[in-house]
């Protein structure tokens, strides 16, 4: 019984030698292989969410200057980026199936970023306006803040009103929505765009500027550890700032997905908790 098994293996290995040296020797036999190699250029020609699924790996545009959407933090030693804008792109890899590679930039270049296929998607408090929407698609609003102008605490009592800041200077972001409050809601002011939000604090704290608008849970987060600076009691015209992720123009599918996932982390109230933890993350 064991002989007769061997004879029937070696049999079996002879005719498996034989096979393999047929396709090797025979130049016909490699045709359907280099056919079956067209196949992934195919794949390329499909959408967008195909193309990062094949890639296996989703590239993320951020402006990590804005704690408690985007920030960096010394984690082990280890310089990282955090905050639960970070924390949703996370979940939008997850979900999809890829890896995660951030790049941190200037918010004023995360548009053009996106334009030249450098960046797959943008997460950065982005506010999905009308002007931004000619260029680009958005996701629904995952998060909405208001607006908030900031002052030296020494200041709080002499800058209550948007008349108080007549003929003086306010800081707000460059590219950013701020940039245009200033310029509609405080015509008398001078405007002073500046890159990064950090640096517009230490321009307030520097005397450069008199007051700066951002978003209130920026405010928050700066003023935490800045006890010079305070949120001012004027009362701007209430202007929400809703946070949507942007994409590309013509990735319909792409924005669904994205959709789902944030879709899910509202409904379940993920992102609530995921903004309370970045706060806490907050040094
Ligand atoms: N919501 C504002 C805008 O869209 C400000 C966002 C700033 N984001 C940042 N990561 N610095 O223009």
């Amino acid at each position: 019984m064991t002989k007769n098994k061997i004879i029937v293996m070696m049999f079996l290995c002879l005719a498996l030698i034989v096979a393999g040296c047929g396709t090797k020797t025979a130049p016909q036999a490699q045709a359907p292989a280099a056919g079956g190699e067209q196949k992934p250029a195919d794949t390329q020609k499909g959408t967008k969410l195909d193309q990062i699924k094949k890639v296996g790996k989703i590239v993320v545009g951020t402006s990590a200057d804005y704690p408690p959407y985007e920030f960096h933090k010394e984690i082990n030693k280890k310089d990282e980026i955090v905050g639960f804008d970070i924390e949703i792109a996370k979940a939008l890899a997850k979900d999809l199936g890829v890896q995660l590679e951030i790049k941190d930039m200037k918010f004023d270049g995360l548009l053009a970023a996106l334009d030249s296929g450098n960046v797959d998607f943008v997460i950065s408090g982005m506010t999905p306006t009308p002007e931004r929407q000619k260029s680009v698609d958005f996701t629904k609003i995952y998060y909405t803040a208001v607006q908030k102008v900031v002052v030296r605490a020494e200041d709080k009592d002499k800058i209550k009103s948007i008349d108080d800041l007549k003929g003086k200077k306010v800081g707000a972001q460059k590219g950013a929505t701020q940039e245009k409050i200033v310029q509609e809601q405080m015509p008398q002011s001078e405007l002073k765009a500046i890159f990064k939000i950090s640096d517009l604090m230490l321009e307030l704290k520097n005397k450069k500027v008199d007051a700066l608008v951002v978003e209130q849970p920026v405010a928050g987060a700066y003023l935490s550890k800045n006890k010079d600076l305070v949120v001012s009691d004027i009362a701007l015209k209430t202007e929400d700032s809703g946070s949507a992720i942007a994409v590309k123009k013509g990735s319909p599918e792409l924005v669904d997905a994205m959709n789902k996932t944030l879709d899910k982390l509202m409904t379940d109230k993920t992102i609530d908790k995921l903004v309370t933890e970045a706060n806490d993350q907050v040094e």
